[in-house]
């Protein structure tokens, strides 16, 4: 465990909300409890359950939902997760949230996604780089990072580059969904690099997001989408016609899917504590981790929500290793090999390559 949290990591599929710490979370719970919101004591069972199913799953999101979802919140969430990201040497983030209107607070989806940037900003333990990088004329050397070399309690800070994609929840109508792309295109110079498409995968119609999913591929924004986490072939084959440049999951392909997703060579994020836990994998070992692992197609091993199934990219490896064999050396390159997939630009991969690089010096292998 020490090993694979020593060595740096690319983590492409991590949900905001779902990557909350149990302590926010109960606390948050708490202070609503105490001016009357919820009642606590009927939440904190809830939030403390581990063996979550699927559809428990959901409804654990909406409780955290009515917890977190005003702005000071989301910008202390948004700061903590990249923390803890950033803790176990995660180099490159991909975080993604569904920006929420709830006009009650006064809040937009818009002024939602500004509470996410505050959080962004407020990170002081690690350099966080999130804004494009723009090599200014006369200054071709401007750095990635600035104040690279400060320190956090006497120790060089780490650093970590964090990006974000807007999800469509599966509840939203297409106007919302289009919404969401809109403000992503104008959030592009704040580091919003794509869209996602998730929520409860046994609600809504994939042609109701169609229009806006190629609206954003149009407009040059890159597109993943949750993808085959139940039984539902028309769509899985739909979803692929697409060509996303990355899916998530892909538990319930078929022979055919696997057949096309192979052939198409679009890049999974794996989850595997995520698919255990909510049962859409009967067991570890019958994952199809191995076969795409032995296949070679391309994949990354991802969170997915590590506050709600209490994981940690690190632990993922971990997992990978122990289930299915791998060594040092091949976890280090499963981890390199993310940099292909990372929406962020050139720039980015280049200089992630040099962290992979220099860090292949220093890691036993
Ligand atoms: P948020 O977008 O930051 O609010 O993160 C939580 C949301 O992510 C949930 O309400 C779902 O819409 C989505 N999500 C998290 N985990 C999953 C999953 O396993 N499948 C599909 N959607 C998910
Ligand atoms: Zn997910």
């Amino acid at each position: 465990m020490d090993w694979c949290e020593s060595m740096p990591k690319i983590e492409l599929h991590a949900h905001l909300n779902g990557s909350i710490r149990d302590s926010t979370l109960l606390e948050l719970a708490r202070a609503l409890g105490d001016k009357g919101v919820i009642d606590f004591s009927q939440v904190e069972h809830v939030i403390l359950k581990n063996d979550r199913s699927l559809s428990e799953v959901f409804k654990l999101f909406d409780l955290i939902h009515i917890v977190t979802t005003d702005h000071s919140s989301i910008t202390r969430i948004t700061k903590e997760a990249v923390e803890d990201f950033a803790s176990e040497n995660v180099v490159y983030l991909e975080l993604r949230t569904t920006p929420k209107k709830n006009d009650s607070l006064g809040m937009s989806k818009r002024s939602y996604v500004e509470a996410v940037l505050d959080g962004l900003r407020a990170v002081s333990s690690v350099v966080v780089a999130f804004t494009p990088y723009k090599v200014e004329p006369g200054n071709l050397s401007s750095p990635l990072f600035s104040g690279v070399n400060d320190k956090y309690n006497g120790n060089p800070r780490k650093r970590i580059f964090v990006r974000l994609l807007l999800s469509i929840d599966r509840r939203e109508t297409t106007e919302a969904a289009m919404e969401t792309v809109i403000l992503a295109l104008e959030m592009r110079h704040f580091g919003v690099v794509g869209i996602d498409l998730s929520g409860n995968p046994a609600v809504g119609e994939w042609m109701t997001y169609l229009p806006a999913l190629k609206f954003a591929r149009e407009q040059g924004l890159h597109v993943t989408l949750h993808c085959g986490e139940v039984l539902n072939s028309k769509e899985i084959h739909d979803m692929l016609d697409f060509l996303p440049q990355r899916i998530g999951h892909a538990c319930f392909f078929e022979e055919e899917h696997w057949k096309r997703l192979k052939s198409s060579n679009i890049p999974v994020e794996i989850c595997l504590t995520s698919n255990i836990r909510t049962l859409s994998v009967p067991t570890i070992d019958a994952h199809h981790f191995a076969d795409l692992y032995n296949a070679k197609h391309p994949l990354v091993l991802c969170t997915d929500d590590s506050g709600v199934f209490s994981t940690c990219l690190s632990n993922e490896y971990k997992i990978a290793a122990s289930s299915f064999g791998l060594g040092r050396k091949e976890m280090f390159e499963l981890s390199k090999n993310a940099i292909e997939f990372i929406f962020a630009d050139n720039v980015v991969k280049g200089d992630l390559r040099k962290t992979f690089y220099s860090a292949a010096e220093n890691v036993e292998l």
